[in-house]
């Protein structure tokens, strides 16, 4: 395991065209990041996988796709307008924000469990100042959902909110999917897309940011039945962790404390991963309770029910267990868990130890000179070929083979094809291997099938 700064892995996500500051050539936009070629092919192979473990390949789960906006009212009833705050402070001279927490934090107070009255307290005691050394104000809640007009009036009426979680689109959906598909619990809803945070002070890279996306599970349940379920889903994560090739070394169960849980939650673990700036949040796992269920049914005057028993046509509320990833976390996870520095062939260097499942590129053809007109047009037969049947191949021919090999170690390629003068004497090809950079001469018509079963 390579330890690695966040220095490293930002310039190597900008350098390969993983990820680039949002608005760059605007001076950015602060808490926002776009994804460059490989990024979002990485990003896409990691939703796409989700998606196949937790839909496709189960009987009990379906999907939606909802509207980021929606009625303010779902936002009411969920909580998050009375609810969804974060501590704020001001620097009394700057006027700069401040998490409070993380102010605490950075001054070695531990927050866990801490109300405004506490965090004002240990400010004051402590005599904690701002990070440019100026007094605080006292810490007040911040609510942290991105509010919009919706229509062409603007005023109170047409307020709306980006989601604050994808969560909401699915609670809302309950009455139409079990109208629709008759699903009997438990069973499952699945959703990946954007939500929207205004987070006080984004930071850490593409960890804290303002816009992110969501792969979000809400599994209902009966309510006796939620321990065996919650106990199932927290080893599906870690399945789900295995298989895309998150260090499993790196990753701890927190047991999250009562005053430290969402509104929602009588328990959540959360599923935290070393990363270079510290141990953080990368998955949670939540019991919701009939709470969000319940308190839309209330809000909106719609029974938010299900038969339990045809021949009785009894009905309950069912409870929920909702299993939320961050995709643009579990990227980062993935690079920093990928990111290895060795020594090949007497010359260090760097590169994406990517399971080939995730790694965005699964092989790159080479022609082996490019100035040899036979050696190119095999080369180009070779690349259609596999691009049938794997559509994330790349061709280069720019530069020397060394350069190539290097550029593709740099953003995890698996292995690397070379079609050279023996290729048009016998049929072969040299198959470079990312990690070890061994070779082996494999035939052309292996190579579908040995890449293929790679991803
Ligand atoms: N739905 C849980 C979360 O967004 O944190």
């Amino acid at each position: 395991m390579t330890e690695v700064s966040m220095e490293k892995i930002v310039s190597l996500a900008k350098r390969r065209g993983f990820i680039y500051p949002g608005s760059e050539i605007y001076g950015g936009l602060s808490g926002t990041w776009d994804y460059g070629p490989y990024g979002v092919e990485l990003k896409n192979n990691v939703k796409n996988l989700w998606w196949k473990m937790f839909v496709h390949e189960r009987e009990d789960m379906c999907g939606v796709d909802a509207a980021i906006l929606m009625n303010p009212e779902v936002w009411k009833a969920s909580g998050h307008v009375s609810g969804f705050h974060d501590p704020l402070v001001e620097d009394k001279k700057t006027k700069k924000r401040y998490r409070a927490d993380h102010v605490l934090e950075e001054n070695g107070v531990d927050v866990g469990g801490m109300t405004l009255d506490d965090m004002a307290a240990a400010i004051s005691e402590r005599k904690i100042l701002s990070p440019d050394g100026n007094p605080l104000s006292a810490p007040k809640q911040f609510n942290m959902m991105f509010k919009t007009q919706v229509g062409p009036m603007e005023d109170e009426s047409s307020i709306s909110y980006l989601r604050p979680e994808t969560a909401g689109g699915i609670f809302v959906n309950f009455k139409n999917v079990v109208d629709s598909l008759h699903p009997k619990l438990p069973f499952g809803i699945a959703q990946i897309g954007k939500a929207f945070r205004n987070e006080i002070a984004p930071r850490d890279f593409t960890f804290r940011s303002r816009e992110f996306e969501q792969m979000e599970i809400e599994y209902f349940i009966k309510p006796t039945d939620w321990q065996p379920a919650f106990e199932a889903w927290r080893m599906s994560v870690h399945t789900f962790n295995n298989a895309i090739g998150i260090s499993s070394e790196r990753v701890h169960e927190l047991e999250v404390a009562a005053e430290d849980r969402a509104h929602y939650s009588k328990r959540t673990i959360d599923f935290e991963f070393d990363f270079p700036f510290g141990r953080k949040e990368l998955y949670g796992l939540a019991y919701r309770t009939d709470f969000d269920l319940s308190a839309h049914a209330k809000a909106s005057g719609v029974e938010l029910s299900i038969i339990v028993d045809d021949a009785t046509g009894e009905k309950l509320v069912p409870h929920v267990i909702e299993p939320s990833f961050g995709v643009d976390r579990t990227v980062l996870a993935l690079l920093v868990s990928a990111y290895t520095e060795d020594d090949l062939g007497g010359e260090t260097r760097t590169y994406l130890k990517f399971n080939p499942a995730v790694a965005p590129i699964k092989a790159a053809v080479f022609p082996l000179l490019k100035n040899k007109p036979a050696l190119v047009e095999k080369a180009r037969e070779v690349y259609a070929a596999l691009k049938r049947t794997t559509p994330q191949i790349m061709w280069d021919d720019n530069g020397n083979i060394g350069k190539r090999y290097r550029r593709q170690d740099e953003i995890g390629t698996p292995v690397c094809i070379t079609i050279d003068f023996d290729t048009l004497e016998n049929g072969t090809v040299t198959v470079r291997d990312r990690d070890t950079g061994e070779q082996e001469r494999v035939a052309i018509g292996e190579l579908a099938g040995r890449i293929g079963a790679a991803c």
